[in-house]
């Protein structure tokens, strides 16, 4: 961990016009700025290709806070506060004179600013870009790692698979370091996430039966309603796999299965992290065939709507094999999860958007209650990561007025009701850990490393397999094939 508490810098964005920066990082700037977690030594600048000026790029800045931030009423005083120090540089990313000028721009601006040559570069733009900036900002002496910090953030898919990542990373790692890149996934940011680690380890009712003794089985869902909207030229060569299992799947199943660090330094989670992702068993070829599954949705009428199929989508082909959905059971090969499957699901055009994290415990020995057993319902313990963030635990009771008429009631903790709108976004969250040094909530490179050797192993047993897809409609909870792997071991997904 690099920590540096001198939080004085100029956030620099490549990508500065893009929807990412206007949906997420503006409004986690001003709501950083809200929350007086902004340094008082602060300055933004953006870069795009756009013929803009920078009072042009100001109206945009706040237009899209005022769409996006969590606060609902700007503050005046504090937006014109943030204004004055944001700035737009057009230039073309593959332009080296673009980068000179921009760094005698920052280099005047930590004169305006007090801003000491600390700098953080955020990489909002596509994934080609990458390494590309990255070669710029060493060669142009922008990353000088003397008495001040220069940090590099870099957004997913960080490679296409493990050799692409790994050449990645080797240039990333010579410019910046391990301890300065932060590699984004921000599902890390969400609170529940964070909660998640609170939730086992600081209480004592959880964590002895957080194990193959008590615990059924572990599902793990991420569902969204909306399509691939204008991201199929990218989705063509993601799909599911690599979009969502490589990165935030695999994260939330390393928080679920790790043992407990032995502190809580970023070092001693991550290590916890990548012991998981190494216990994960073989995926073998007849396993990708049995336990993993892959779906794609069509075409359907939802509410009157005619809701295209992916293959009818922009930048997509008429008879695409990219999959929109999958799912998969895994086993974490350790002593504390011997023989309890993990259930990971998710899918485009799905039913609802939800992800949340099941852990459904083991059924009662059947004596007492023989009668009614089969009417019993499991103890199941709910992580809601988004959009409703809590923790509910449905168990049994009586009946109040009955003999012995069981039924299940829920306790349960609803975060976003209880505290309504000021829970930090991810992104806020995130930016501000970057700033603070701290690369807790950031993938390292072994965690990268291991998943895309399992999520590689998997895309290339695939291969070019021709499939019968479409295979779920827009609106239902995925394939029939998805239900039919837990049929097979007598369960059935919680489709709460
Ligand atoms: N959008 C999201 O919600 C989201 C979520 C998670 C991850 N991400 C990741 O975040 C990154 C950015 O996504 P995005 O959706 O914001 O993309 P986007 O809307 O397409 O924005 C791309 C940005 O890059 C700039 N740009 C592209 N080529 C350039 C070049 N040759 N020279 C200079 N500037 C160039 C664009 O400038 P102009 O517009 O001025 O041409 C624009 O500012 C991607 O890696 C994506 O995977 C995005």
């Amino acid at each position: 961990m690099n920590f540096n508490t001198d939080l004085s810098c100029i956030l620099v964005i490549f990508g500065g016009t893009g929807d990412l920066t206007h949906r997420k990082l503006l409004p986690a700037i001003y709501n950083l700025k809200h929350s007086g977690k902004l340094p008082d030594n602060f300055a933004l600048v953006s870069i795009g290709r756009k013929d803009i000026s920078n009072d042009e790029y100001r109206e945009q800045a706040y237009k899209s806070i005022k769409n996006s931030s969590r606060f609902k009423i700007i503050d005046e005083t504090l937006w014109e506060d943030i204004a004055k120090r944001i700035y737009y540089k057009k230039f073309e990313f593959h332009d080296s004179l673009g980068y000179k000028e921009l760094n005698s721009f920052l280099d005047k601006l930590d004169n305006s600013y007090n801003t000491k040559g600390n700098r953080l570069f955020y990489l909002a733009v596509a994934p080609e870009y990458f390494s590309l900036i990255n070669d710029e900002l060493y060669k142009q002496g922008m990353v000088k790692n003397e008495a001040s910090w220069q940090r590099l953030i870099i957004e997913k898919p960080f490679g296409r698979d493990l050799s692409s990542a790994r050449k990645l990373n080797k240039k990333i790692t010579e410019v910046f370091g391990e301890a300065n890149t932060y590699r984004i996934d921000h599902y890390l940011g969400k609170e529940m996430i964070q909660s998640l680690m609170v939730l086992r380890f600081a209480n004592s009712i959880f964590e002895p039966l957080w194990n193959s003794k008590y615990i059924d089985n572990i599902q793990i869902s991420s569902s969204e309603t909306v399509g691939v909207e204008n991201r199929g030229g990218y989705y063509e060569n993601s799909g599911a796999l690599k979009d969502m299992v490589q990165n935030h799947m695999l994260q939330l199943l390393t928080l679920t299965a790790m043992e407990a660090p032995v502190d809580l330094s970023s070092s001693s989670i991550r290590d916890e992290k990548v012991k998981i992702l190494r216990s994960l068993e073989d995926i073998t070829p007849e396993k990708i065939k049995q336990d993993i599954i892959r779906g794609q949705y069509g075409e359907s009428m939802i509410d009157n709507k005619r809701i295209l199929g992916y293959r009818q989508e922009d930048k997509v082909s008429l008879n695409s094999n990219t999959e929109t959905f999958v799912a998969l059971k895994l086993h974490v090969e350790n002593y504390r999860w011997a023989g309890v499957p993990f259930y990971i699901r998710t899918g485009k055009r799905m039913k609802k958007k939800s992800t949340e994290i099941i852990i459904q415990f083991k059924s009662i020995p059947k004596f007492l209650y023989s009668k009614e057993f089969d009417n019993l319902n499991s103890n199941l313990l709910v992580i809601g990561v988004q959009p409703r963030e809590g923790i509910y635990l449905k168990f049994n009771t009586k009946k109040p007025g009955t003999e012995n008429f069981i039924i299940p009631v829920e306790m349960d903790f609803c975060q976003t009701c209880q505290f309504e709108s000021n829970t930090p976004e991810a992104y806020e969250r995130l930016l501000f850990e970057v700033m603070n040094g701290d690369n807790t909530l950031f993938t390292s490179w072994d965690e990268v490393e291991y998943s895309w050797k399992f999520v590689d192993n998997i895309s290339s047993q695939w291969g070019s397999e021709k499939l019968s897809l479409p295979n779920y409609e827009s609106g239902s909870f995925g394939p029939k094939e998805a239900d039919e792997l837990l049929l097979r071991d007598n369960r059935h997904w919680w489709n709460l």
